[in-house]
Formats: C-alpha cells, sequence, structure tokens
C-alpha cells in the first residue's frame, strides 16, 4: 500500500540476536507510524496491542484528527467551518468523494440520493416481526443486515457500479429505515419520503408528522438535526468503522458491513454514550447531587463513569462538542426550555468536572455525546432512539471508508494474531476417567 505517505526515517530493532530495519512513514500530519508487516517474517514474533492504542490500521485519506490540540478535519476541512457553512449532504459527497462538489455535481448528488428513499414495501412487513418495544437499535442492526435480502443487484463489493449503488441506497434509505423505527416503536403510522424537502427536514417530518394535523418544519430543529447527522458523519478508525472495515476486508457485502458497524456503534463506550449521557444527567437529577455523581466517577471501586467525558482520542475539548453545545443552546433558546433541568445540570457538571483534579490530570473532556443526548431530547426523540440518530450520520462515514478499503489495490483480508496462554497441547482423557 503507501500511496500517499513519504519515508522518514528507519526503526532499528534488536531482537533475538538479530537486527532488522522497519521503515517510518509521515503522513500529511499526525504521528509518524513504524511499518512492522514485515517484522513476523524477518523474526518470528508479533506485535501485542490490546485495544490498538499504538496501531494504525490502515492508510486513510478521509478524517484526520489531532487529539491532543482537539482538531478534526473531514478531507482537510475542520469540522466547525462545515458545521457552520456546509449542509450534511454536502458533506456527505465530501467524505464519499474526496471534494466538494460544485454546484451541477452536488444537484445530480442530491437528485440522485432522492431517487432512492423509498424502502422495498416487503421490508414493512419485516418490521411486524420485532415486538413494539424492542430496543430501536436492535430493529437498526436487523433491518440494516436484511437490506441485502431486498437490494441483491448492489451486493457485489468488487464491481464499483454495485458498490455506489450501495452506497447511495444506504445514505438515502437510513433515515427512511430510521424514521420506520421511531413509528413502529410509538404505534403510529410510516410516513413515506417527501423528496422536495432536505434530508433531515425530510427526516424529522418522517418521525414526527402524523395523518390527523399539517406538519409544519422548524427550521430552527431542521438545523440542529442536520448539524448533528454533520458532527457524527466520521471519525477515522473508531470501534464501527474499524467493524465495517474488518467486516468488509472478507468480501462481505456492503449491508453486512454497515450492520456489523451498527452493532458495534450500540456499546455504551462507543454510541451508546449519548443515551446513557442523558439516563445519567436524569439520575443525578438536581444540580447538588453533582459532587456525589464526581465522587463515584473517582472511586476506583466503582464501576460508574461520567458518561460523555474522556476519549481515547482526543486529551483536549472534542471539536464537535462545541458544535453540540452552541446547537443546544440554539434549541433552548428558541424552544424556550432554558430552565430544563437536565441543562442546567450539563453545564453545571461540566463546570465542576472541567476544574476537578482527576479529570483534568486524565484529560478527560467533554465529548460529542455529552450535549448531543440533550439536542436530541430536545428535539423530541426518545432515549432509546438517541444511537440510531447516531447511526444516520455515521453511516456516510462507514460507507466511505468501506469503499476506499476495497479500493486499495494492497487490501487483504483483516487477520489480528494473538499472544496465547491457553494451556499447552495435551490429550483427550474420556468423560470416565474425568
Ligand atoms: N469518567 C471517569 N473516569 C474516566 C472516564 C470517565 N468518563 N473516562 C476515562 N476515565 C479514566 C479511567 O478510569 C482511566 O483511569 P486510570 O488511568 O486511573 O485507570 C483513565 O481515565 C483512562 O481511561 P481508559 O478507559 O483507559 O481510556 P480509553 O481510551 O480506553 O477509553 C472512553 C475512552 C471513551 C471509552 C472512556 O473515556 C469512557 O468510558 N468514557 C465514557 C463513555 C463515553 O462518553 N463514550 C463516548 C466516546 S465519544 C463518542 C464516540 O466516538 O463513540
Amino acid at each position: 500500500m503507501i500511496n500517499k505517505t513519504k519515508r522518514n526515517g528507519t526503526a532499528i530493532l534488536k531482537i533475538k540476536g538479530k537486527t532488522i530495519e522497519l521503515p517510518i512513514y509521515s503522513g500529511t500530519d499526525g504521528p509518524d507510524v513504524i511499518d512492522v508487516k514485515s517484522l513476523y517474517a524477518e523474526t518470528g514474533v508479533f506485535t501485542l496491542d490490546p485495544g490498538f492504542t499504538s496501531t494504525g490500521s490502515c492508510e486513510s485519506q478521509i478524517t484526520f484528527i489531532n487529539g491532543e490540540e482537539g482538531i478534526l478535519l473531514h478531507r482537510g476541512y475542520p469540522i466547525d467551518q462545515l458545521a457552520e457553512n456546509s449542509g450534511f449532504l454536502e458533506v456527505s459527497y465530501l467524505l464519499l468523494n474526496g471534494e466538494l462538489p460544485n454546484q451541477a455535481q452536488f444537484s445530480e448528488f442530491s437528485h440522485r440520493i432522492t431517487q432512492h428513499t423509498m424502502l422495498h414495501t416487503q421490508m414493512d412487513r419485516f418490521f411486524l416481526g420485532f415486538r413494539r418495544d424492542s430496543h430501536p437499535m436492535a430493529m437498526l442492526t436487523g433491518t440494516v443486515g436484511a437490506m441485502s435480502a431486498f437490494y441483491p443487484d448492489s451486493m457485489d463489493n468488487t464491481d464499483p457500479d454495485e458498490r455506489r449503488l450501495a452506497s447511495i441506497r444506504l445514505l438515502a434509505k437510513m433515515p427512511t429505515l430510521a424514521a420506520r423505527i421511531y413509528k413502529y416503536s410509538v404505534g403510529q403510522p410510516f410516513v413515506d419520503p417527501l423528496n422536495e424537502l432536505g434530508y433531515a427536514e425530510n427526516f424529522l417530518r418522517m418521525c414526527f408528522s402524523i395523518p390527523a394535523e399539517k406538519y409544519v418544519s422548524n427550521p430552527v430543529l431542521v438545523r440542529a438535526m442536520d448539524r448533528l447527522l454533520i458532527l457524527q458523519a466520521d471519525h477515522e478508525q473508531n470501534a464501527s468503522t474499524s467493524t465495517v472495515r474488518l467486516a468488509g476486508s472478507s468480501g462481505a457485502h456492503p449491508y453486512a458491513s454497515i450492520a456489523a458497524g451498527v452493532a458495534s456503534l450500540w456499546g455504551p463506550s462507543h454510541g451508546g454514550a449519548n443515551e446513557a449521557c442523558l439516563r445519567m444527567l436524569h439520575e443525578i437529577g438536581s444540580v447538588d447531587r453533582i459532587p456525589e455523581f464526581i465522587a463515584r466517577a473517582k472511586d476506583k471501586d466503582d464501576p460508574f463513569r461520567l458518561m460523555g467525558f474522556g476519549h481515547r482520542v482526543y486529551k483536549n475539548y472534542d471539536p464537535r462538542a462545541k458544535v453540540m453545545q452552541q446547537t443546544v443552546h440554539e434549541l433552548v433558546s428558541e424552544l424556550d426550555v432554558k430552565t430544563s433541568p437536565v441543562m442546567q445540570i450539563a453545564m453545571e457538571l461540566e463546570r465542576i468536572a472541567l476544574e476537578d483534579e482527576y479529570f483534568v490530570e486524565k484529560k478527560l473532556y467533554p465529548n460529542v455525546d455529552f450535549y448531543s443526548g440533550i439536542a436530541m431530547d430536545t428535539i423530541g426523540f426518545p432515549t432509546d432512539m438517541f444511537t440510531v440518530l447516531f447511526a444516520l450520520g455515521r453511516t456516510v462515514g462507514w460507507v466511505s471508508q468501506l469503499n476506499e478499503m476495497i479500493e486499495d489495490p494492497a487490501q487483504r483480508i483483516g487477520r489480528p494474531r494473538q499472544i496465547y496462554t491457553g494451556p499447552a497441547k495435551r490429550d483427550y482423557v474420556p468423560i470416565s476417567k474425568r
């Protein structure tokens, strides 16, 4: 591989009486990497890095994070500039294609998306198999995976046309799918997409309009929804994206690979944190109980963590959290919910945690999920829908990363190794003799 990287020196490793040279490469930005591909062949040893804290898994040109300085770039553009000036579909085009579109390219892209917003009607029946109280993420994992049963003409990863069609379908149908999941769980009729509306507006209408009343969009809510999607669109090689890449590396078709990403996102350490964070804010209940929860978060014997704080990569304020905080302020002032207890608790919790020695020393800052849950709650979504909304935004990132991997000529099946610490070879003992 090594398409855009520059050779920047050599690491010398002395091992088992042998000295080997490993190339060091520099990317456009970020730490250099030591290329250890030849290590096993040359020395017979592997590297061990559970949690991948020092391991780069791929070369990518999509997203860059500088965790020390709190910088997030998509194809070079800072996230705050995109959130301020762009829209989710334009950011999607950028992630998928590498450049911002001109007007003609954008119109063509938007048109293509709107041609694919509807779901196969048979998929609606699929929902009836779920209990109404199923977790929305359980329904999303199942239905995204099931898309391959409905769109078999876009499953061949090796065919660029099928790959493009699958990308467009996933991006176009995800809002329809997510809205149906919401409607199914609240027992209301499904609302079909209206293609004259923008992506976020269409989604909100499919969620919140009912046949008995005329639906009127609120532009502040539409803008907030669009921003939520932009902020979650991609985030480099996180757990769900790495899951998508690993699943796709075996040649699995795109819908299966994205369903794997959805499943990974659900965990509370990842996309499920937005749901967990809002539940935590409700559990705290009042500003005077914050010190009790801060003390629990610091107690080594208590598994409790302050949800929405800390990040594997960011050791500074998550730049997405800043934009999200601003969006929440816009929402609360538009909807006149300034006195919302949850908002008051969130702001005070952030203030106290940012001054607390434990959080300062460990560089634990609010992450995107600290405020995204409040934004989604204020827009009107129930807590268990939050991670579905995250998946809705992240789909374009997953698809872009999957395509990048497949298009890399050096792509091979992902196959990590291990250090084995189980029993040494031993002989089978019949059950009567055990
Ligand atoms: N509250 C209290 N202590 C914490 C927290 C927290 N939220 N996060 C990390 N720590 C402590 C942790 O106990 C450890 O302390 P020590 O070194 O004394 O053992 C230290 O900070 C480092 O934590 P870690 O678990 O080794 O760090 P990690 O990089 O493996 O985990 C994380 C990152 C995001 C899973 C973690 O910070 C966390 O669990 N945060 C809460 C969940 C959350 O908000 N997740 C959303 C992440 S952003 C959205 C996304 O990208 O998915």
